[in-house]
C-alpha cells in the first residue's frame, strides 16, 4: 500500500470560494489542499488532490486509486453524489476505502440531495462542517478508523 491519499472532487468544486459562498463558504479548493497536505505530512502521508467536472473521470480515478494502492480516497462527488450509480459501482469495485465528504449537509437541503449513492458504499461520511469536513475525513484515515 502506498502513503498516498487521493482527494477527488467533482463538478463545480473548482469554483469553491466564489460559488454560492453562503452555502459553501469562501475557502478555495487550493486552500483546502494546502491544509490537507500539512495534516497528511504529520502522519507521513501524501495528498493527491484532484478536481473534475466529468463523471467518468471520477470513475477512472477511483480505479487508479486501487491500481496505485492508495491508502484511501476522500471523495466529494458534488452533484454526482445524488445521481451516479456508476460511481457507486466504482466504489464497490475497489477495495480502497472511500470516505464521502461534503462541505454542506445535503440531508438538510433540497429533497433531491437527500439520496447519496456514494454513501451506500463508503466506509464513512463526513458532511456539514465546511472545509473542516475534509480535515475530519482525513483524520478518520490517519487514526486508523478507516
Ligand atoms: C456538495 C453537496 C452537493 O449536494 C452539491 O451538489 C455540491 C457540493 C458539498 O460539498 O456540500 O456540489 O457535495
Amino acid at each position: 500500500m502506498s502513503n498516498t491519499v487521493y482527494v477527488l472532487n467533482g463538478p463545480n468544486l473548482n469554483l469553491l470560494g466564489l460559488r454560492e459562498p453562503e452555502i459553501y463558504g469562501h475557502t478555495t479548493l487550493d486552500e483546502i489542499a494546502g491544509m490537507l497536505e500539512d495534516q497528511a505530512r504529520e502522519h507521513g502521508l501524501t495528498i493527491d488532490m484532484r478536481q473534475t467536472n466529468h463523471e467518468g473521470m471520477l470513475v477512472d480515478w477511483l480505479h487508479e486509486a486501487q491500481a496505485e494502492g492508495a491508502r484511501a480516497v476522500l471523495l466529494n462527488a458534488a452533484a454526482y453524489t445524488h445521481t451516479s450509480i456508476a460511481l457507486l459501482d466504482a466504489i464497490k469495485a475497489i477495495t480502497t476505502p472511500v470516505v464521502e465528504v461534503h462541505l454542506s449537509n445535503p440531508k438538510t437541503r433540497e429533497e433531491f440531495r437527500h439520496i447519496s449513492f456514494i454513501g451506500m458504499a463508503s466506509a464513512k461520511t463526513v458532511e456539514g462542517h465546511g472545509p473542516e469536513s475534509y480535515r475530519i475525513a482525513l483524520e478518520a484515515v490517519t487514526s486508523g478508523e478507516v
